[in-house]
């Protein structure tokens, strides 16, 4: 499996492949692969003739040292689980000295108040740091096409309007979220639950799935109610949010619009470490 920790290397290897015209197809991860992630980079395998993987963690996307600090780093399993999948994926695994020289510093974007809204408001500077690294991790593959999970429906939005906005010559595809057995969102970060907490954490999407049955005969502000109520007789979980939302603009739906597509959208803390997870209410 062709692994790079250089972007000169990674962009010498590629160079060929983009003169020859090669489709290629990018998965950006931060690493501690799942499932979920594999599911992104089949989907690349099935559509382009190239597919590449880049493991970083990128610091700028932090707004929490402490998260930052413990954010699951496991390089080798994540090798060996690409190259079980397929083992001509080009892995890019850099260095935050590779990747930001000495200036770890996000670029602040514009993203027509997609960024304010959910997430942004609880992760002060987040979407600065994944805009920032997206760009430069699209400068170095330029990629035909890139891979984001609907898991982190906001991140993919951000993106998309990241991209049509900078005019950047790559189409954003948007993957479903891949879920365990008990439903629970797939996440690096479910490995710091414990095995109870894990087990406990399915609640999170029974919930969403009765925000939505519940959503056809109610209003947003009720739906929103039961979820906070539900969470209120759940001791393990804190809600941080829930929010019914235009899947377009992001924006709360005060009054439904039957045009409009929209989404429950959850944050939950699970003993200090924060879930996130969505759901399509159409
Ligand atoms: P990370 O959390 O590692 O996720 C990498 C990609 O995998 C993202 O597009 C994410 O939405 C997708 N993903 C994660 N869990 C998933 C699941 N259960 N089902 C489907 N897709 C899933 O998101 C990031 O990294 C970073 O912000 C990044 C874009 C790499 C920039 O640093």
């Amino acid at each position: 499996m062709p692994l790079f920790t250089k972007q000169s290397d990674l962009k010498n290897h590629l160079e060929p492949m983009i003169a020859a015209h090669k489709t290629i197809g990018f998965v950006p991860t931060m690493g501690a692969l799942h499932q979920g992630h594999l599911s992104l980079l089949q989907q690349s395998l099935k559509n382009n003739s190239v597919t590449v993987i880049s493991i970083f963690v990128n610091p700028t996307q932090f707004n929490n040292a402490d998260d930052l600090k413990k954010y699951p780093r496991t390089l080798e399993a994540d090798l060996e689980k690409v190259n079980a999948l397929h083992p001509e994926i080009i892995v890019y695994a850099p260095s935050v000295e590779d990747i930001y020289e000495n200036k770890t510093e996000s670029q602040s974007f514009d993203y027509d108040g997609l960024e304010f809204q959910m997430e942004g408001k609880h992760r002060p500077g987040h979407f600065d740091g994944v805009g920032t690294i997206v760009k430069k991790l699209f400068e170095i593959v330029r990629p035909t096409n890139a891979y984001f999970g609907e898991k982190d429906f906001q991140q993919l939005q951000i993106i998309k309007k990241m991209v049509s906005k900078l005019q950047l010559p790559v189409t954003i595809i948007g993957c479903p979220i891949h879920r365990e057995e008990s439903g629970l969102a797939m996440s690096s970060r479910n490995e710091r639950l414990t095995t109870l907490e894990r087990e406990k954490a399915a609640v999170i999407y029974k919930i969403l799935l009765e925000s939505k049955k519940l959503f056809a005969t109610q209003s947003a502000k009720q739906v929103t109610q039961w979820v906070t109520k539900q969470f209120e007789k759940e001791p393990l979980f804190e809600l941080e949010y829930f929010e019914i939302a235009d899947e377009e603009t992001l924006l709360e739906c005060k009054r439904k619009n039957q045009k409009k597509h929209y989404r429950g959208f959850i944050a939950v803390f699970v003993n200090n470490i924060r879930l996130i997870d969505n759901i399509s209410l159409k």
